[in-house]
């Protein structure tokens, strides 16, 4: 069949690919250790549910205004002025269906062929392919394991070259957790402002930073707004993943070509689910800390217990929900490796340890796994022991 260049440049997520994998040995009952999703296991919270059914008896159920119903707008511009510090608009802002349809749209209308978009790596998967598929080149920074993966402003103004037009920057990060700390993060802001690159902040995991980080936007920044794009969602935060809202906040102008893409391809948000995130952004965030009280557990479990298996290392990830260890130790082409890379090595951990996790190859990491802990300790502790097994007899034939 022929297919257009610009469908034939993006691959399909490979993260799904794996969840799928995972999804299949389910169904045919076989126990998997389930590290996939990276979504939070918590039920939406009752008050955000109960407001949507609302709607539904209230027949709000036919369209709404293509960037969102304006108490949704000025409840997002309030939430985020209150929790994050930042002062914008309802005319800055959009409501889109997910905030990785949010970074679709503002990445659609900001660049193209003969650009360049800064992407620091290990980078969340979807980043590379929407820069792509806007004809325009990804250009990967590194970041290091002692940084705790968090980018540094003059890694950031090494890469810029005069085709830059957009650093996309995701704190705290998946896969890593890394977390930009805010004067890192105005550093950053003050190099894109130098050579007049837009930053887009990817915020979906704000409120899941531990301690010492806060949560933190660079929206607070003081005349940070002609430069920065900020990128929300209801998705992680409360527990909404499959409501599909999320949100841009932006200069006027940007918000309005984002609006106009919007009213010609998804029109608004689904209705109901936008007056759920009314709910979510006015209500009570009273179920957040809990979430995150639990994630903090997690965490220290899984990161003891990855550390606790000879020949991996892993960091403590400073935000969101994912363990990101390195288990090069293992790979390579000697007779003794496990595999060749992590993709060979999560396919044999699926079918021989019956744990699914995420190779590093997929996030412009080789060498590394991305295991989310958004699942129950006990799960934890099973797919801790299996991995335990696994590597353990595997160091043994050595
Ligand atoms: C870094 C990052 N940004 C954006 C998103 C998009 O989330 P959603 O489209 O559900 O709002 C995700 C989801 O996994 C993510 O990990």
């Amino acid at each position: 069949m022929h297919l257009t260049d610009r469908i034939n440049r993006i691959q399909a997520s490979p993260t799904a690919a794996v969840i799928a994998a995972a999804e299949q040995l389910k169904a045919r009952g076989v126990d998997i250790a389930d590290f996939g999703p990276g979504e939070p296991d918590f039920p939406t919270p009752d008050h955000i549910k109960k407001a949507a059914i609302q709607a539904i008896n209230d027949n709000k159920t036919k369209y709404t205004a293509t960037p969102g119903i304006m108490p949704l707008r000025e409840a997002v511009c309030a939430w985020h002025k209150r929790e994050l510090g930042s002062s914008y608009e309802p005319k800055e802002c959009v409501v889109n269906v997910g905030g990785k349809h949010a970074i679709f749209n503002a990445v659609s209308v900001l660049i193209q062929q003969g650009d360049e978009a800064l992407i620091p790596a290990p980078y969340w998967v979807s980043f590379p392919d929407i820069v792509k598929y806007a004809g325009a080149m990804p250009v990967y920074v590194p970041t290091s394991a002692e940084d705790g993966f968090a980018v540094k402003a003059a890694a950031i103004e090494k890469a810029i070259t005069p085709k830059t037009r957009l650093l996309i920057l995701n704190s705290p990060s998946n896969p890593a957790g890394g977390v930009v700390p805010p004067e890192e993060f105005e550093r950053i802001l003050h190099v894109c402002k130098k050579h007049n690159v837009w930053l887009m902040g990817d915020e979906c995991y704000s409120h899941f930073v531990y301690a010492p980080h806060k949560p933190y936007s660079i929206a607070s920044a003081k005349d940070s707004k002609s430069h920065v794009i900020i990128i929300g969602s209801v998705s992680k935060t409360f527990a909404m993943t499959g409501w599909r809202i999320g949100y841009t906040l932006a200069p006027e102008a940007l918000v309005q070509a984002s609006n106009k893409l919007q009213s010609q391809s998804t029109s608004n948000p689904t209705s109901i689910a936008q007056y759920a995130a009314l709910a979510a952004m006015t209500g009570s965030m009273d179920a957040v800390p809990p979430m995150l009280a639990e994630y903090e557990k997690r965490r220290k479990r899984i990161v003891e217990g990855l550390r606790a298996i000879p020949g991996v290392t892993c960091e403590w990830p400073g935000g969101a929900f994912y363990a990101f260890p390195n288990v090069s130790a293992f790979l390579g082409n000697s007779p003794h490796a496990l595999a060749k890379n992590c993709t060979e090595l999560s396919r044999k951990l699926l079918d021989e340890a019956q744990v699914a996790l995420v190779p590093g190859e997929a996030f412009g990491a080789p060498g590394y796994l991305r295991l989310s802990y958004a699942t129950s300790i006990e799960r934890i502790d099973e797919g801790l022991r299996r991995l335990e097994k696994f590597f353990t007899r595997a160091a043994a034939a050595v």
